[in-house]
């Protein structure tokens, strides 16, 4: 009897707390036909399928996403045996490893991006100098503080471990011996002995083995291209609001993390950049955050530019299938310097609240920290970095920062990829 009393004052006062929060936030689920409009914009039903990469002629081929799949996780491709791209890119953590800044064989700079949805983007890393998934995979295998070996080495260990599959796809190979072809071998103008033993090589040599390395970039690409988010509470959100479901609005958001995502493409101005169903324009800006201590000022995209177009690897390079007139986006792209310093890759947020730290050296510990920032620029106080921040947004309040927080873990679903 008195647990039936207590039980139904428990139910009562539920009722009481929930009521009062709608109270607060009257119109928290209320929202205009443009404003639903713009929701449909970030949900993930709207997301199309992923642009044709034509540099890549084995970008959709399963046999090159099996391969790929293979060697991203394969640490013989490293000099110490222990680093592959799983190191830094883990399955079961978003496909990042949340660490301020990414250590393979050494330390690097910068924090290991999350590839979900990273098809979409025309341009990779935090300052985009690779144009294509497979440009990009060749970066950290040659990188000192990543993998930390040559191409021809690349080579010999396909040669030894994947033949069939790799000729299967591509073709046969040339016979690989480390007599002929010497382990340390690369194009290395920051190493006199790799570079010795490239010289050294016959230039079909040479080319074989840049051949093979760029097709082993496209097999990474293949499987790279697979990972993909899947569907959060937000998404769950907004298909209520396109239904005109109230209830399952009310049902699926508290009062509070509607009101954020009210601040988020309203007042916050955050849509400007984190835009579309993978809340990304994939392009780059300053925010403002400051550079981490002990580092050498990061230019980002400023120094890029002409570090992509110099890439051998790139859409008009010879190793690329693609036809020149396909590759818009390098021979269309912003040349200006000046307008990229300190600009940096706008990063998804999807998943975000799943994989601290943030921003492209890992500068901040949480998400408050984030928003705390973002919340100081618009006051003109606290930025640092390179460039000036392009914000726009005015004053957010402190309540509107807890909102903003609380939207932004209703981003978090699941990663699928080829398995
Ligand atoms: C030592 C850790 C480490 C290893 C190993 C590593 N990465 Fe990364 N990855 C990073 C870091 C750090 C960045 C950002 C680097 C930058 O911007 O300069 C990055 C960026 C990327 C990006 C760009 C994502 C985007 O949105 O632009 C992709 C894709 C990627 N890595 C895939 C790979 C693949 C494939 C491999 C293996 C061939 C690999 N990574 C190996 C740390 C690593
Ligand atoms: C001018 C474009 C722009 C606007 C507007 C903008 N962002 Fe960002 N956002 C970025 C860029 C670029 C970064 C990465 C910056 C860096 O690492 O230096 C970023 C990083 C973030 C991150 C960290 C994600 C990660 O993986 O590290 C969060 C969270 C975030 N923004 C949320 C917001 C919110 C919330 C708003 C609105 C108040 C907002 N952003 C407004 C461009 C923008």
């Amino acid at each position: 009897m008195i647990r039936g009393i207590l039980q139904a004052g428990l139910f009562i006062l539920c009722l009481a707390l929930a009521a009062g929060a709608q109270a607060v936030h009257p119109d928290a689920h209320v929202w205009t036909t443009d404003e639903v409009q713009t929701l449909k914009s970030l949900w993930l039903g709207s997301l199309p399928p992923a642009p044709e990469n034509p540099s890549n002629k084995y970008s959709n081929d399963y046999r090159a996403v099996s391969l790929g799949r293979k060697l991203f996780f394969d640490k013989r491709l490293s000099a110490n045996g222990q680093v592959a791209c799983s190191t830094c890119h883990m399955p079961d953590r978003n496909f990042t490893d949340n660490l301020p800044v990414a250590h393979g064989m050494d330390f690097t700079t910068r924090r290991s991006m999350p590839l979900a949805g990273v098809a979409y983007s025309p341009w990779l890393f935090w300052d985009g100098r690779a144009d294509s998934l497979w440009a990009q995979a060749l970066g950290p295998i040659e990188s000192s503080v990543e993998h930390g070996i040559s191409r021809t080495r690349c080579a010999l260990i396909v040669y030894t471990h994947y033949r069939n599959e790799y000729e299967d796809l591509f073709g046969p190979m040339p016979e690989f011996s480390d007599k002929e072809f010497p382990a340390a071998a690369r194009p290395a103008p920051d190493n006199a002995e790799a570079q010795a033993l490239w010289d050294g090589m016959t230039e079909e040599q040479r080319n074989a083995v840049s051949s093979l390395y760029a097709n082993l970039g496209k097999s990474i690409a293949a499987y790279v291209r697979t990972i993909m988010p899947g569907p959060s509470r937000f998404d769950r959100y907004v298909k209520a609001a396109l239904d005109g479901d109230q209830a399952g609005m009310e049902g699926t958001f508290t009062p509070e993390e509607a009101m954020g995502l009210k601040v988020f493409i309203g007042k916050g101005q955050c849509i400007n950049c984190h835009n579309g169903p993978l809340l990304t324009n994939n392009e780059f800006h300053s925010v403002g955050v400051p550079q981490p201590s002990g580092f050498a000022p990061d230019r980002g995209r400023a120094e890029a530019i002409r570090k992509v177009q110099e890439n051998e690897f790139n859409c008009l390079g010879k190793y690329s299938d693609a036809r020149p007139e396909e590759c818009a986006e390098l021979r269309f792209m912003d040349t200006d310097e000046a307008p990229y310093e300190g600009a940096f890759k706008t990063p998804s947020l999807r998943n975000v609240a799943e994989r601290p730290p943030y921003m492209h050296a890992g500068q901040f510990s949480t998400l408050r920290d984030v928003l705390k920032h973002y919340q100081k620029v618009a006051q003109g106080r606290g930025h640092g970095g390179l460039g000036r921040p392009d914000i726009a947004h005015g004053q957010i309040t402190d309540e509107e920062v807890q909102y903003l927080e609380m939207f932004l873990r209703t981003l978090t679903g699941s990663v699928l990829a080829a398995q």
